[in-house]
């Protein structure tokens, strides 16, 4: 038995000194010392041996197991050691290598004209609310004066999720929610995302923003409206700028009217930007229409207002020279960053 135990040392040590893997060690762990390890069938053989001599087998058994498991375990941190060895040396950095360049984004041409059209009127004492892009046709025509088969739905052609939802076409339900609300009187912008079916060009897009704007309170007059667009056109184009009232229909104003200011590129002289008329359009308005007022549960014997709503990549567009919408949705950076 000595012998055998002997023999079986010499072999393990032998085999743990010519392997060169980890995975190789733990196979001869497991033949070895494993449940059926050659080691554990010799302790099997114990019954066989004379009782006097069981202690003394008993420790050489023990001894040759703690040989193997020293030396299994000298092997495997040489070998992790020269793995780790190998691995520092494969992935030495070079330090000389010019550095990846951390690319931070720009703020979009329409985020920058939404901020200052936002700033203009916070700063005339207006506030800022959202609405719903995902709309209730009642919102979006019906409550705004535009009863169903209306003609003014065909221009508006939109999205239709059911008969009583689309997605909204303009930014206008946003006054009725405000009005429903009763706290009166009302200042307030809503800019947000708008949906029509229509076909990309280089004006057009099937998804664009708007900004709409809504007072409402005692005694507010067709003046006031002239006076809020005239000083908003002068802080947004130069102070130069004149306003021009032109006679317009919407459903929800009356009376209601196209606003056109002078070309800020020429100063109203005539030039490619205006297409030669010296004015260019930047919105729609008018005085909120009694029907719409009534609806929202608002008296138009003891309240009036106006509302205006104006195109933001338009202005957008016009404010930094773009000849092509197109570009506002690329959102390539070379572009994005001139502005
Ligand atoms: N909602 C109109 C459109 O999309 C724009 C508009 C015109 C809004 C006049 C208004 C307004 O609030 O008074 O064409």
């Amino acid at each position: 038995m000595k012998e055998k135990l002997e023999k079986i040392r010499q072999e393990a040590l032998a085999k743990i000194a010519e392997t060169n893997a980890l995975d190789k060690l733990n196979d001869i762990r497991v033949s070895y010392l494993g449940k059926k390890g050659e080691l554990t069938e010799v302790l099997k053989g114990m019954k066989d041996v004379a009782a006097e001599e069981r202690p003394k087998v008993g420790q050489l058994v023990n001894d040759t197991r703690n040989i193997i498991e020293e030396k299994l375990e000298e092997m495997k941190s040489k070998l992790a050691a020269a793995a780790r060895e190998k691995q520092l040396r494969e992935e030495v950095i070079d330090v000389t290598l010019p550095a990846k360049k951390n690319n931070v984004g720009h703020r979009h041409p329409n985020s920058i004209a939404l901020e200052e059209v936002q700033r203009i009127f916070v700063g005339m004492g207006y506030e800022v609310v959202e609405g719903p892009e995902v709309e209730y046709d009642y919102y979006n025509f019906e409550a705004l004066n535009i009863p169903a088969n209306h003609p003014a739905k065909d221009e508006q052609d939109t999205f239709y999720i059911n008969d009583k939802m689309l997605l909204r076409s303009q930014t206008s339900p946003v006054q009725v929610r405000e009005m429903e609300k009763g706290k009166l009187p009302i200042r307030m912008i809503a800019p947000g995302r708008v949906f029509r079916a229509d076909e990309v060009d280089a004006t057009h897009s099937p998804s664009f923003h708007q900004i709409e704007g809504l007072v409402i309170d005692k005694n507010i007059t067709f003046s006031d409206l002239k006076g809020t667009l005239a000083q908003f056109a002068q802080e947004l184009f130069g102070e130069n700028t004149k306003v021009k009232f032109r006679p317009h229909h919407f459903p929800f104003t009356e009376p209601s009217a196209e606003v056109d200011v002078t070309c800020f590129k020429c100063g109203g002289k005539g030039c490619r930007m205006c297409k030669g008329s010296g004015w260019i359009e930047i919105l729609g308005c008018g005085m909120v229409h009694p029907n719409v007022l009534r609806m929202s549960g608002i008296d138009p014997e003891e309240y009036s207002g106006f509302a205006f709503g104006m195109g933001l990549e338009r202005i957008a567009l016009l404010k930094y020279e773009i000849d092509d919408m197109r570009l506002l949705y690329e959102n390539d950076t070379r572009f994005l960053k001139q502005f």
